[in-house]
């Protein structure tokens, strides 16, 4: 993209995300402006979040409508957008809308993909029994969570963990790992051939994060 990429982020919930990437958009170096918030669920956090930014932010409910009509509504919030991100958006989202976006739709999920999409990632882990967890910064197909994946980190699990702690340690994973695919994809530096992700890296990136205790 030959100028700064404008982002429209879709939230459900508290946003901690959509935060990552407001903040990682307040620096001017950053290649992508968000430029709109959009909730399907009335009263979430995140658009206080957005508000406090100075980012336009608006309620699209899903509930009451058919999901042609809602996904129509969002394609028109999101019309003078290039990428969309998907910070804790709970729905799924047809062909219908991201054929608008080819490739420019991107998610956060707290597992380490193609392992435990959809809802509840860190139980599922749990349930599995692994020793690894973590978090997957990938674009968004029509499947659950089946998408081109940008990048990946991983946190262990720890003896009595619970959903709860084991999310709280991917959480801050994920808020590294978002920014990241979004500064790939609005440089252009990504592409996508069989179903696969190739990112032109510069030195010192990498795909892969590891987990870093705190201090
Ligand atoms: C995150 O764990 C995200 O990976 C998942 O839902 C959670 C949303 O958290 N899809 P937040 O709203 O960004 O704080």
């Amino acid at each position: 993209m030959s100028r700064t990429a404008r982002v429209g982020v879709l939230v459900s919930g508290r946003g901690s995300n959509l935060q990552t990437l407001l903040d990682a958009a307040a620096d001017p170096w950053f290649p992508a402006d968000i430029t709109v918030v959009v909730s399907n669920v009335p009263g979430a956090f995140a658009l206080e979040r957005a508000a406090a930014a100075g980012v336009p932010a608006l309620t699209i409910d899903h509930r009451g409508r058919g999901r042609a009509e809602f996904e129509a509504e969002l394609l028109a919030a999101l019309s003078d957008v290039d990428i969309v991100c998907l910070a804790g958006f709970m729905r799924v989202l047809t062909p219908g809308f991201l054929n608008a976006f080819p490739n420019r739709v991107l998610n956060i999920h707290p597992a380490l993909l193609p392992a435990f999409p959809g809802l509840h990632g860190p139980a599922q882990a749990l349930a599995a029994g692994v020793t690894q967890a973590g978090a997957t910064c990938h674009l968004v197909d029509a499947g659950v969570d089946t998408g081109p994946i940008l990048a990946q980190g991983s946190v262990p699990v720890l003896p009595g963990d619970t959903e709860e702690s084991l999310a709280a340690r991917i959480l801050p994973l994920e808020h590294r790992l978002f920014p990241l695919g979004l500064r790939w994809l609005a440089e252009g530096r990504v592409t996508v051939t069989d179903r696969r992700a190739q990112v032109a890296l510069q030195p010192g990136e990498s795909r892969w994060l590891s987990f870093s205790p705190p201090a």
